[in-house]
């Protein structure tokens, strides 16, 4: 199935036709969750490959024997996208992993029986532009992104593959209270305390760990390891689907690099229109990288409001 220049529009979004059929993606919203699952929920360019690999070093203790010898769509396939059935009756996660880019309104009815332990991954939207325009550019089953510009303004009218980031964030971390079993992890949490991350999510999972296979999990996902992980950095993926010439997947793994992209024009514009989007929306998001000073400031600060 190439299809690469097919995309299938399913209640309003876009989708690409290389990897999701109308038959896929409404099988998706019907998707029998068993309340052992575990479900990660991203935007597209958030981190969901980084979770992805947390996830299965966690479920692994550390050992990353799996990790590096089982694809990580193989480890925890994609709901959505028509080959999910065949690879999930294979998976050898256990429990089953399963991953989304679905928005809740979507998928949420089909979560409301269970207690599916869900995991939603955010980033700062202004570094999930700049690596999505760098992703389109390198897989050719995105249409082409021709202009920064352009891209800029597709991201904030919401018609870009994948839908609007606002809904998606919106829509999933409104349930904080309704769904009772889901999990806020930040790409900048993530990349700030890489170590205390794992540790919020392995005990959200109830799979406790101790400190060395804590350290192992960290060793293994840290940028660098999964850069070199054939298994996760979609090296194994043909070039006539993602062009490795044109870009790597593990591309900077950093904070705020949307400020080597942006011109201020954008930035004001893109925080008008954040404001407005997301003016019901209490997510605070750490928008550039702080230096060490900075950082030793809000780390006071939090020790001050916690103590
Ligand atoms: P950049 O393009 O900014 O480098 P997703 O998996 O949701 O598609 O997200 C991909 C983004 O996550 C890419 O961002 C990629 O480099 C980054 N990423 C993946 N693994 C990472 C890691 N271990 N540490 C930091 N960033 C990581």
């Amino acid at each position: 199935m190439a299809r690469l220049d097919v995309t299938e529009m399913f209640h309003g979004i876009s989708f690409p036709g290389h990897l999701h059929t109308q038959d896929s993606l409404q099988l998706a919203l019907k998707f029998p969750f068993q309340d052992s699952d575990i479900l990660i929920v991203s935007y597209p360019k958030s981190g969901t490959t980084w979770m992805q690999e947390i996830v299965s070093l966690i479920s692994n203790k550390g050992d990353p024997h799996l990790a590096q010898n089982v694809p990580n769509w193989a480890r925890s396939p994609w709901l959505e996208q028509y080959y999910f059935a065949a690879v999930l009756e294979t998976s050898p996660s256990t429990p089953r992993v399963i991953t989304t880019h679905l928005p809740h309104h979507l998928l949420g009815p089909a979560l409301h029986d269970s207690t599916t332990k869900v995991i939603y991954v955010s980033r700062n939207p202004k570094d999930v532009i700049v690596s999505f325009y760098h992703f389109h550019k390198m897989a050719n089953f995105l249409p082409e992104a021709d202009s920064f510009p352009e891209f800029f303004n597709q991201f904030l009218e919401g018609t870009l593959s994948y839908g609007s980031w606002f809904d998606h964030v919106k829509g999933w971390t409104n349930q904080t209270a309704a769904l009772d079993k889901l999990l806020h992890v930040t790409y900048e949490e993530m990349s700030l305390d890489l170590h205390g991350a794992i540790k919020k999510v392995s005990s959200f999972l109830e799979c406790p760990l101790v400190e060395d296979e804590v350290n192992t999990c960290v060793k293994h996902c840290s940028f660098s390891s999964m850069k070199h992980n054939n298994m996760v950095n979609y090296t194994l993926i043909p070039q006539e689907i993602m062009d490795h010439s044109k870009g790597s997947f593990m591309r900077k793994g950093k904070i705020g690099d949307w400020k080597n992209m942006l011109t201020e024009e954008q930035n004001q514009s893109f925080d008008k229109v954040y404001k407005s989007k997301m003016q019901d929306c209490t997510l605070e998001f750490v928008w550039e990288e702080q230096n060490e000073e900075e950082r030793h400031v809000s780390e006071q600060a939090t020790i001050k409001k916690d103590s």
